[in-house]
């Protein structure tokens, strides 16, 4: 209930700032394909005020604002925010597919999460046991079972994660039956939740950028874990991800 209310509002105030992207402040952060917007700051500071009222011993691990340091116990109760993800969909207009993240994770795990599209006016929720919902809706995962027939999103990432993707996932590539692309980790993974997608891989995914859609993902009957097939825990390193029905 507190994700939905708190996603709810965020994507409202998201939606109108879309809307107005022209004359909207953009910087860049540790190159000039990694965008920051004063949509980015203004999404986060809001939701962390709205956790530190609710949960005040909580940690929180977020994108912006120096906030993506390692809690002190990776096992404990902790917000994962990710306030704009795919931010250069969000400036440039594409899709237009980006979320807003927010996951909550105890003992390294995500028990509850939410993606919200603001684009597309849906909210993606999910609670451990408690399946997956799309606006209210169930989802459940696609029965698609060879990778011939399967649709995978590959995710290009920025410039700094090509060479490995490239190494790593042309094999993939070309036995996959249909390839696609979001740029947003958020979309990709939630189009598996519901049956739009079969599997998802990245190279090098942050945690707010999947922990939300994992449990979502997890709910709908999927599997999220490393590229080996082992399984996450939120703060083991920004590895790969593999996400499939
Ligand atoms: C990015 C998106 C993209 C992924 C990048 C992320 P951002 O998040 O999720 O799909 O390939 O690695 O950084 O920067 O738009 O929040
Ligand atoms: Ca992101
Ligand atoms: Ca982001």
């Amino acid at each position: 209930e507190f994700i939905k209310s708190v996603l709810d509002d965020m994507a409202i105030f998201v939606r109108s700032k879309y809307a107005m992207r022209d004359g909207m402040r953009v910087s860049t952060k540790r190159e000039a394909n990694d965008l920051l917007t004063e949509v980015d700051l203004a999404v986060q500071e809001e939701i962390v005020a709205r956790i530190r009222e609710a949960f005040p011993e909580d940690a929180i691990f977020a994108e912006e604002n120096g906030l993506h340091e390692l809690p002190a116990d990776r096992d404990g109760r902790t917000w994962l925010i990710d306030p704009i993800d795919g931010t250069q969909n969000f400036v440039r207009g594409l899709f237009p597919a980006f979320g807003i993240s927010l996951g909550f994770a105890v003992e390294g795990k995500p028990v509850a999460g939410g993606v919200a599209v603001p684009g597309k006016g849906e909210l993606f929720l999910a609670e451990k046991g408690g399946g997956a919902f799309r606006n209210g809706e169930r989802i459940v995962v696609s029965d698609v079972g060879a990778v011939g027939s399967a649709r995978a999103e590959i995710d290009f990432s920025g410039p700094w994660d090509r060479e490995e993707i490239l190494q790593r996932f042309s094999p993939l590539m070309i036995a996959i039956g249909q390839v696609r692309c979001h740029c947003a980790a958020v979309i990709g993974l939630c189009s598996i939740a519901t049956a739009d997608m079969d599997a998802y891989v990245h190279v090098a995914l942050n945690p707010y950028d999947y922990a939300a859609a994992m449990i979502i993902v997890e709910e709908a009957g999927g599997l999220v874990t490393r590229l080996d097939g082992s399984p996450i825990h939120v703060f083991d390193g920004g590895r790969g991800v593999l996400a499939s029905n």
